[in-house]
């Protein structure tokens, strides 16, 4: 079956448009929607220039309007949490049982949970002398960044990295291995 996504944002979309040009003309896995819970994150301008079919759905609305949720993402089979800062409704958890996907900054548990997003967690990495980052790749359940690991992957820290550098380091991780994970689960489970 063809995987069909749903990329879920809140901020700059880079993993959003990462996602969408490397499944560009995929056979496998095509991209359903672009769903924000900003008017205003950047994201949106990048799913326009894609062409890719983007909305605005608000926190509350996500908690509140499963209607107006479910038929904004009809169609499509897996949820991927680029960069998405709202909790996932245990509605959408349950329709989407090992199906929905996030990405955090850090090689959790470390650095996970309340605040940690962003850069407030590289600045926590920073502050407690890490000699390593990463980033982990989980499936979400109703506890936050705590979903079964996929996969992680790490980058040696030195002394001298500023949390920007870290960032960095991190986004570098993210740009080489999101969107491949995600096409190994499809191949394991689609
Ligand atoms: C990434 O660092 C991701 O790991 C985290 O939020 C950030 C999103 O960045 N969950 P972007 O919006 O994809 O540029």
């Amino acid at each position: 079956m063809k995987a069909r996504l749903a990329i879920f944002v809140s901020g700059s979309g880079s993993n959003c448009e990462n996602i969408i040009k490397y499944f560009a003309g995929s056979n496998d896995v095509e991209i359903g929607i672009v769903v924000s819970n900003k008017p205003d994150a950047y994201a949106l301008t990048r799913a326009k220039n894609l062409n890719v079919e983007s909305t605005v759905i608000s926190a509350q609305q996500l908690r509140e309007d499963k209607e107006l949720v479910l038929s904004s993402i009809e169609g499509c089979n897996m949820i991927i949490l680029a960069g998405f800062l709202p909790k996932v409704p245990d509605y959408l958890i349950e329709l989407f049982p090992q199906r929905i996907i996030n990405i955090h900054p850090s090689l959790l548990p470390k650095f996970g949970g309340k605040g940690m997003w962003g850069h407030h967690v590289h600045e926590a990495v920073k502050a407690a002398g890490e000699t390593e980052t990463g980033i982990t790749i989980h499936y979400v359940n109703s506890m936050l960044d705590e979903g079964q690991k996929i996969a992680q992957f790490k980058v040696a820290l030195s002394p001298d990295d500023t949390p920007d550098d870290i960032a960095a380091k991190v986004h570098e991780l993210e740009m080489a291995h999101f969107p491949k994970v995600i096409e190994e689960i499809v191949n394991n489970v689609m």
